[in-house]
């Protein structure tokens, strides 16, 4: 089979299998579980948080003020959404957009890692404290440590704010903005 049309298959199976997840407390409170979206083969995959009330409506990522900025942010580096992977590190809203509980995340990040190996990023983008918690090291300071590459297997990761904290506070604008020339410039030596 193709690699294009088994990574297809694989997905499929894996967003059965989200929809049904009943692992942890979240998914009695969600409206829809929201798995992720995009190119299947994407060079660049970007992780965010949890769903937020626009999400859990939808089923979809980053559709919110904070989508909309996100948007914003990969057309200033040319590139479309639809050439991108977004997902988030829960697939469930937590109540009021609390931070995910560390419970949940566990028990939601073997999605997180099954689509990371059918989608085969070359690139990872955590959006925001939590992503970088979870993704490169639990005492990730996303003040200090946002905006420098870390190889691990084969991936490239970075983390830069996360749009809404951006929203919250029009200071991180700047960094995060450098952040994503780092990202752009990455992502063409990595065409
Ligand atoms: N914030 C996130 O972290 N993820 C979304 O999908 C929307 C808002």
């Amino acid at each position: 089979m193709p690699d294009k049309d088994m990574a297809l298959l694989q997905l499929k199976e894996l967003v059965e299998e989200v929809t049904n997840c009943t692992k942890c407390p979240l998914a009695q409170s969600r409206t829809h579980v929201v798995f992720g979206e995009g190119n299947l083969h994407a060079r660049l995959m970007f992780v965010g948080e949890g769903p937020g009330k626009d999400e859990d409506l939808q089923g979809r990522p980053f559709v919110g003020r904070a989508g909309q900025l996100l948007d914003a942010m990969l057309e200033a580096i040319d590139i479309k959404r639809a050439e991108v992977y977004i997902t988030n590190i829960v697939k469930c809203r937590p109540p009021n957009n609390r931070v995910p509980a560390p419970a949940e995340a566990r028990a939601c990040l073997p999605y997180l890692r099954n689509q990371v190996a059918i989608v085969k990023p070359k690139i990872i983008v955590c959006l925001g404290a939590t992503a970088a918690k979870y993704i490169i090291d639990p005492n990730f300071k996303i003040t200090q440590q946002r905006g420098q590459w870390i190889e691990r297997k084969g991936y490239y990761i970075i983390a830069t704010f996360h749009p809404a904290a951006i929203l919250r506070d029009p200071s991180k604008k700047k960094p995060a903005w450098e952040d994503f020339i780092l990202i752009k410039e990455k992502y063409l030596a990595e065409g």
